[in-house]
């Protein structure tokens, strides 16, 4: 889960007498790693080559910390070099434990993402050689290990010392290092933990995503599972970790610098709230023909498959599984196939039933969620059919799944997840839909209708964006509240957990969702005098009996006492007699709504922990990108 971004540019003086690239390594790493401070932000450290060898600096906390000691002790100027923004595992947060760990009297400086399983046998063996550690992490073991590797069987080959070392760890990693006697080099390896090559002009790149290098190329190569690369500034040559040379696939990047700035807002994460729309509009776009029949070009299953499904396990975890028990609600009703939503991490250590006619579908923002990764991995060694619904583009769930659905919500920086969680329930929807005009549990027309109130959805997003006033002021007057309670029912009951959990995880405020149904079983013993409850109101012109449960819900919890803040459909008179305040939302299909009803609440929890002085877009604790199980 932490952040790695490596480059090699043309020197000065060059052998070849090539001008000089206009980039200083410390540069590119700075902003690299400014642009991946999501992925962890505990340490964050560089290391580049001189002409004295591997000169590095590293420190605890955030990367403006590390920008400190770069201007008290600043670097020499260099081509190429190595940076990291670490999400701790092995070591608490210090200084000492901060990556890069330079080994071998300073020859050998080495980052590394993941967390090595057998790193514990590997320490005994070089203790015994008489190697000391200076760290608790598992990465110094690494580099121990490479840099022996290096002076033994590999007789100084650094590439081949990687592919070697690569062989003989177990676990997630990826590895990047720089060695002193390899100048305008650096060489790194992957398994289970993302990498991606970026191309320029006389310089190349490497990053744990995209972002890593956007702001100087978007020509980029996909690492595959157990590969090595070795970049100098003109080339790039992939190996397997037994050394047989691979091919890399180009791609290019879509997403600009620019999306990946704070457009003006003062966090990220309000800024991707504002995106919402924008993002709803690109999931939707291109999925059908001329005629209006879905064509989804990423799914990858034969139809006639696909007509045989008769379960659909839906896998995520977080936010992301909240959307995916949103969507078990429109696919059942429009596919009539069963359809289960399991936490991933759950999921494999139970013995679930799957067969060939299974479709086990993970919604993952990252692509690199650990917990869904292995999950999707048991589940295809079980002969299910998978398929991913994913944001970020060849990150590893799509990659090793038989099909994908990509969101296009755009690269989502905030640790708290909004305009993700819109755009997977849309690309669910339109899963559901795709299976329904397959097997014909829809006529066209109905499917056609849909997806125009659909297409109606970002303008509507945008009217409640408009007129975030009152829930902001909401929000602000509650800035001192202890706990705050969500009721939902039926789609209204995920949106009611996703509400509570932005709450927890930005504002640190307890917070639970309830089904308004369970209220009576238990949790409405909760209720006294002045507690806080946001109830999200089915539309009225759904089903009847719903609408009207739930306002005897906020009638019972108000008579004890409770301050009621009420999410519901323009125009539903029947609420406003027992709320203290009203959030409207416009009018949509009743399982279309979650789309809307979760706006209000993310705008609340952004608020409430911006006005208690939080860091909004990097809560304590968490990380973007989850990598570990
Ligand atoms: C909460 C949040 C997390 C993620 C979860 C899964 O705001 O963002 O709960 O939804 O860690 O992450 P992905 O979707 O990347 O698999």
């Amino acid at each position: 889960m932490c952040g790695i971004v490596g480059y090699v540019g043309r020197a000065q003086g060059s052998p070849d007498g090539a001008q000089p690239h206009g980039h200083s390594a410390l540069d590119v790493l700075l902003e690299g790693l400014r642009r991946l401070e999501y992925r962890g932000y505990d340490s964050a450290g560089v290391a580049v080559l001189t002409d004295n060898g591997v000169e590095s600096r590293k420190k605890a906390g955030k990367l403006s910390n590390l920008e400190a000691e770069l201007k008290e002790h600043p670097l020499p100027e260099s081509m190429t070099g190595i940076g990291h923004t670490r999400w701790a595992t092995h070591g608490g947060p210090t200084d000492r434990n901060a990556h890069p760990h330079v080994v071998a009297g300073g020859s050998l400086a080495v980052i590394h993402n993941g967390i090595i399983e057998n790193f514990a046998e590997h320490k005994a063996q070089l203790i015994a050689d008489g190697v000391e550690f200076l760290s608790e992490t598992d990465t110094e073991v690494a580099a121990a290990l490479l840099a022996k590797v290096y002076e033994t069987e590999a007789k100084g080959d650094l590439t081949k010392a990687l592919q070697l070392t690569s062989q003989r760890l177990e676990g997630a990693f990826t590895l990047l290092a720089i060695h002193k006697d390899h100048p305008g080099v650096v060489v790194a390896s992957r398994r289970n933990s993302p990498l991606v090559i970026g191309l320029g002009e006389g310089e190349n790149f490497l990053g744990s995503d995209v972002s890593g290098f956007i702001d100087f190329t978007k020509r980029a190569v996909e690492l595959e599972q157990d590969q090595v690369v070795t970049i100098t500034p003109e080339s790039f040559e992939i190996t397997d970790f037994a050394g047989n040379a691979a091919e890399g696939k180009e791609f290019t990047v879509s997403w600009d610098a620019a999306a990946a700035e704070k457009d003006g807002f003062p966090s990220f994460m309000e800024k991707e709230i504002h995106d919402q729309p924008e993002a709803v509009l690109q999931t939707l776009l291109g999925r059908s023909d001329i005629e209006g029949r879905l064509t989804l070009d990423e799914m990858r299953i034969d139809p006639e498959e696909l007509k045989k499904i008769d379960k659909i396990i839906v896998l995520a975890c977080g936010t992301s599984a909240y959307a995916g028990h949103v969507a078990k609600y429109a696919i059942e009703t429009w596919c009539r196939i069963p359809t289960e939503v399991e936490l991933a991490h759950e999921f494999r250590y139970r013995e679930p039933i799957i067969t060939p006619t299974t479709l086990v579908v993970s919604l993952s923002q990252s692509g690199e969620t650990m917990d869904t990764l292995m999950a999707v991995r048991y589940a295809k060694e079980q002969g299910a059919r998978t398929m991913a619904i994913c944001n970020t583009n060849g990150s590893t769930i799509p990659r090793e799944s038989d099909a994908v659905l990509y969101t296009h919500a755009g690269p989502e920086i905030a640790v708290a997840s909004t305009k993700a969680f819109l755009a997977q329930i849309v690309a669910a929807y339109l899963l559901g839909l795709y299976l329904a005009q397959l097997r014909g549990n829809k006529f066209q027309g109905e499917i056609k209708d849909i997806l125009a109130d659909l297409g109606k959805i970002p303008a509507k997003i945008q009217q409640i964006l408009d007129g975030d006033s009152a829930i902001k002021e909401l929000a602000r007057s509650m800035k001192d509240a202890e706990s705050v309670l969500f009721l939902g029912r039926h789609v209204g009951f995920p949106v009611a957990l996703e509400g509570a959990l932005k709450l927890k995880e930005i504002a640190y405020i307890h917070a639970e969702g309830f089904a308004a149904g369970e209220l009576k079983h238990g949790p409405i013993a909760l209720i006294e005098e002045g507690q806080p409850v946001f109830v999200v109101v089915p539309s009225p012109r759904g089903r009847d009996s719903l609408h009207s449960k739930v306002v005897s819900n906020i009638q019972e919890i108000r008579a004890r006492g409770a301050r009621t803040f009420v999410i519901a459909e323009e125009g539903d008179e029947a609420v406003k007699a027992y709320a203290e305040q009203v959030f409207s939302i416009p009018e949509t299909q009743p399982l279309l709504a979650p789309l809307l009803a979760i706006v209000p609440l993310q705008i609340f929890a952004a608020e409430l922990a911006g006005a208690k002085g939080y860091d909004v877009d990097q809560p304590r604790n968490l990380a973007k990108s989850v990598t570990v199980e």
